[in-house]
């Protein structure tokens, strides 16, 4: 019988899950952990890059492994853990990183945006991110890598670093890992300040977070950028109206979508109105995620033993991969 594919993913501990971070992976996670060996972990070194103090890393770290949960990832099911905790992730890094090349990793835009908005702190750890994605995807020797769209160019990379390995040793050893959504475009969900992906470090009332509490996110949600209304019938709704029909799309009833579709068609539509649908329908979908952060929260014990449990698992496997790279390159096996 054909293995099934492995499936790992991963979320940096920037604080808590928003909309983006659900709809592009996490409910994804949630499918796949049903029907096939998943990984997924926190990645807690590549938040490095930003140069976190220990007590927010901790705090952070925590907080995503508690929402992983109330999300519905189940400990029993799939492997969660810390990426921290494999430490072989970084020797592997170190490996991949001799075949990495430097106009390649310039090239990638997350470098690129990351070095305009910090010019004061473009370290190495920015420019080879790419590597280490590579290396907690390729150390569980994962085939589907469930993401959202504004991680499809870190996905080609991953590819590319699996195959250079692959071709130079003369071997078939990694497999080579695709970014999956169940075969559809992979999700981009748009923020509520009127243009690009909802995301936490896009500013102020962008995102909204699936702890978040209702009057937060109402207030959130009747900021959001609008416009003077269409003036003309069937108009095509510029980018910050299309957003918050593509949230209404995820969040909403297809009637509800239908009907302030029609009303903006008809030029009738009224967007207090809508924006009231929409957040009542963002709280309605986040309200049990919210009660079961609230109430993980203070269970410390078991978010211990779920990351111990994962850290274990997880690494067997990796101490795997890396005797057999280590073989693979020509070192002396040393354990
Ligand atoms: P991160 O922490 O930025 O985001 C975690 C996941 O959420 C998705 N996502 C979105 N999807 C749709 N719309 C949005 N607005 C949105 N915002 C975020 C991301 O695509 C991602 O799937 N580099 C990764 C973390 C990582 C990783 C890995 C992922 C490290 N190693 C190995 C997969 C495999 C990141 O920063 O994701």
């Amino acid at each position: 019988m054909e293995k099934k594919p492995i499936v790992l993913s991963g979320i940096r501990p920037t604080g808590n899950l928003h909309l983006g971070n659900y709809f592009g992976a996490v409910k994804n996670f949630v499918k796949m952990q049903e029907t096939n060996e998943c990984y997924f972990f926190i990645a807690d070194y590549h938040m490095l890059t930003t140069h976190p103090n220990p007590k927010d890393l901790q705090s952070n770290v925590r907080q995503v492994v508690i929402e992983y949960l109330a999300a519905g990832l189940d400990p029993e099911k799939a492997t969660l853990y810390l990426q921290s905790d494999i430490p072989e992730t970084a020797e592997l890094y170190l490996f991949l990183n001799m075949n990495a090349y430097l106009g390649e990793l310039e090239r990638v835009t997350t470098f690129k945006e990351k070095a305009r908005k910090q010019p004061e702190n473009i370290n190495a750890g920015l420019l080879t991110y790419p590597t280490l994605m590579a290396s907690d995807i390729i150390i569980q020797r994962a085939h589907l890598v469930p993401v959202g769209k504004d991680q499809e160019q870190h996905l080609e990379m991953t590819r590319t670093f699996a195959r250079r390995f692959n071709r130079m040793y003369k071997v078939d050893y990694f497999p080579i890992p695709k970014a999956y959504n169940f075969d559809q475009e992979l999700v981009k969900i748009p923020g509520l300040d009127g243009s690009g992906k909802m995301g936490k470090s896009e500013g102020e009332g962008n995102a909204v977070f699936l702890g978040e509490d209702p009057t937060s996110i109402r207030k959130k949600v009747m900021r959001a950028v609008t416009d003077n209304g269409p003036t003309e019938m069937n108009q095509e709704k510029p980018e910050p109206i299309q957003n918050l029909f593509s949230l209404m799309e995820v969040v909403s009833s297809p009637d509800t979508v239908a009907h302030f579709d029609e009303d903006y068609n008809n030029c009738s539509i009224r967007y207090g109105d809508l924006k009231k649908q929409l957040a009542e329908d963002i709280i309605n979908f986040t309200a049990p995620f919210y009660e079961k952060i609230n109430e993980l929260k203070k269970n410390d014990a078991y978010i211990k033993k779920v990351i111990d449990m994962g850290a274990e698992k997880a690494r067997v496997n990796a101490q795997k991969t890396v005797r057999e790279v280590r073989e693979i390159i020509g070192f002396r096996k040393i354990y």
